[in-house]
């Protein structure tokens, strides 16, 4: 079959990095343009750590587009004190040699379905902003995309708050914007990614992956939160990409999400009802994640992509 075509919109970031490694070596997908905005770190590290991971990764040709510094109406948040100062947790890859593509991120999201309607899945990693300029700039984008799905939001409690998820969060206004925007949202939020715990077994196996182990997902993961045998961090991104290159790994449920952007204390909180009455669902909403599989999946491409890299 062939593989699916994404853009993937990204705040590296820890796990975004581990999501984009999965993206990079799964057969299933192909990355047509990673494209950046403001979220975990500031623009200026997301795009220099988008780049760094393109060539350490191998995939040069690739374009990487930056998008929005911070939200549409907010101040800026970030979650350095997860991800580091530098948002690779320990990792220090090596500077980038190549730059990025000029131009906005949001226009590049515009031009890239534009000019295949139907074919092209979009997949945000990070804060919204830049999907909600694309769709406010082009709304048609809403019908031209294959597929669009996220990592973020919760129907049950958050992180950034009681109430709400990081990247939701970050920019509650451009999330409700693109829940808003009349496509189906695939939300895999924090009641699946939660779910996927790199554990002592998993690190374990990224310590037999050569240089991707020791200089990037080691360094990352160990950053990233205490590990033991049943315990460790959660790689969130990482779901999303896991979803789409087998949506069998996620149980969906229709829903119809709609996004707090007024409340004192649930700001970008994902008000997700199950219950549709006679009403259309505008989201597809994960509830749960087959661990043994998801695992199974991410750590042989891992191991493929260790093999390349050597
Ligand atoms: C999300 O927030 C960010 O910190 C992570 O990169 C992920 O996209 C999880 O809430
Ligand atoms: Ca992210």
């Amino acid at each position: 079959m062939a593989p699916k075509k994404i853009i993937i919109d990204c705040d590296p970031g820890i796990d975004d990095a581990l999501a984009i490694t999965l993206a990079h070596g799964s057969p299933a997908l192909e990355i047509l343009g990673i494209t950046t905005v403001g979220g975990n770190v500031n623009l200026a590290y997301t795009t220099g750590n988008a780049l760094r991971l393109r060539e350490f990764l191998g995939f040069p040709g690739v374009p990487v587009t930056a998008g929005s510094a911070g939200a549409l109406m907010r101040t800026p948040v970030d979650a350095a004190e997860v991800h580091g100062e530098l948002g690779l947790g320990g990792a220090r890859l090596p500077e980038a040699t190549l730059p990025p593509r000029e131009g906005h991120a949001a226009d590049f999201i515009i031009e890239t379905l534009r000019a295949a309607p139907g074919e092209v899945t979009l997949v945000a990693i990070g804060p919204l902003t830049n999907v909600a300029l694309a769709l406010l700039k082009e709304p048609r984008i809403v019908d031209w995309a294959r597929e669009f799905a996220i990592l973020g939001g919760s129907y049950t409690r958050g992180n950034f708050s009681p109430a709400a998820e990081f990247n939701i969060a970050a920019d509650p206004e451009a999330a409700a914007i693109v829940f808003g925007a009349g496509w189906t949202v695939t939300m895999i939020g924090l009641d699946v990614s939660r779910q996927a715990l790199a554990v002592g077994s998993v690190v374990d196996r990224m310590r037999e992956m050569g240089r991707l182990g020791t200089e990037l997902l080691l360094p990352c993961v160990e950053f990233y939160g205490m590990v033991t045998a049943d315990e460790g961090p959660a790689v969130h991104d990482a779901c999303a990409i896991a979803y789409l290159i087998d949506p069998t790994l996620v149980a969906v449920k229709p829903a119809v999400v709609r996004v707090e952007t007024a409340g004192r204390y649930t700001s970008g909180m994902t008000v997700t009802d199950f219950n549709l009455a006679d009403r259309p669902p505008n989201a597809l909403v994960g509830t749960s994640l087959d661990v043994p599989r998801f695992w199974d999946l991410v750590l042989k491409v891992y191991e493929d992509v260790a093999h390349r890299i050597g």
